[in-house]
């Protein structure tokens, strides 16, 4: 099966399941515990689309990169290939696991999706939009308008409150202050913080802090949310809660998630996983996901199923 065959079966699976969720406004919901999150998975994979709306592009990559490389210099001669021509498309509403040893790339590529850094070569396409060529102060604009960014250390400031906290992000990009509070104020509640809003970092759970963390991702509409590691810090139970949270947000905004992960368990909760070595893609996950599909239709060779359909 070609390359192209897999992706255009992989646009029909999403459509199959309907994983893209509609953009909008966001309706109160609760967190959910470890338990919702298991039952929310065993939906999403049989396609039980209750819970959502399906519409918007499902055909458009929000993230297309093509042929990325980087290089770091270490001394006059000496260079790291940080990437080495990774070519990767991610669809809206996509919830996606990067995993891959330690040095193979995952930090290098979430800093020049997140338009932090820029490549060598090759091409980045964000929600239509090459951005790999634009200068400083215009990536600067695309990070706060299109990119959420979630830290494995929650990096929240120490000083301010939680709703604080995510209102800076609204703030900084030009938002007025009161309607930062009040949206501030909506995604809190959105991520479960409705009764720690006036709290301190230091005076919330690590789970907590990173309910904040995403929250403040969100302040600015993003198009995206990057997380590396962000459970890295988190026990097991407060992982999986906040995997649930992501997803629930994921659903109710359509916000494309992508997750650095060491956890197989938090890819296991993705959409796809995709692995990394030696700075380029070894596996995307889109076969797995059409393999799956077919035997969901009661076909059992995907194969034999492609060749009937071609
Ligand atoms: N700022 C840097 N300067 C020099 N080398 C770097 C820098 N950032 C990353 N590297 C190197 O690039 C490679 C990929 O790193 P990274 O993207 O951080 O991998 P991962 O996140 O998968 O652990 C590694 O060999 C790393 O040492
Ligand atoms: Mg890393």
């Amino acid at each position: 099966m070609s390359l192209d065959q897999i992706r255009t079966l992989a646009v029909v699976v999403d459509r199959h399941h309907s994983t893209s969720a509609r953009r909008g406004s966001m309706p109160n919901i609760p967190a959910m515990g470890p338990t919702g999150l298991k039952r929310h998975i065993v939906r999403r994979k049989h396609g039980d689309v209750s819970a959502v709306e399906t519409g918007g592009d499902t055909m458009a990559p929000v993230i297309q990169i093509d042929g990325v490389a980087k290089k770091y210099r270490l001394g006059k001669d000496n260079h790291v290939h940080a990437l080495r021509g990774t070519s990767i498309e991610i669809h809206k509403g996509e919830m996606v696991a990067i995993m891959g040893p330690s040095g193979s790339g995952k930090s290098t590529l979430m800093h020049i999706v997140g338009c932090l850094d820029t490549p060598d070569g090759g091409s980045v396409v964000l929600n239509g939009r090459r951005v790999d060529t634009l200068r400083d102060r215009e990536l600067t604009r695309v990070r706060s308008a299109e990119i959420g960014f979630i830290f494995q250390g929650f990096n929240l400031i120490p000083t301010l409150s939680a709703i604080d906290n995510v209102a800076l992000a609204g703030e900084y990009a030009g938002m007025a202050r009161r309607e930062a509070v009040a949206r501030a104020e909506e995604l809190l509640d959105l991520v479960g913080l409705a009764e720690r809003k006036r709290h301190l970092p230091s005076e919330l759970s690590g789970g907590q802090q990173q309910r904040v963390a995403i929250a403040r991702s969100l302040m600015n509409r993003p198009a995206i949310v990057l997380g590396d590691e962000p459970t890295g810090d988190l026990d097991t139970s407060t992982s999986e809660e906040i995997m649930g949270v992501m997803r629930e947000v994921n659903l109710a905004t359509g916000t494309t998630f992508v997750l650095v992960t060491h956890n197989p368990e938090v890819a296991e909760a993705c959409d796809r996983t995709i692995r990394m070595r030696d700075g380029a893609v070894e596996d995307d996950g889109l076969a797995g996901r059409v393999e799956e599909a077919f035997s969901d239709v009661g076909v059992i060779d995907p194969v034999f199923a492609t060749g009937c359909c071609a």
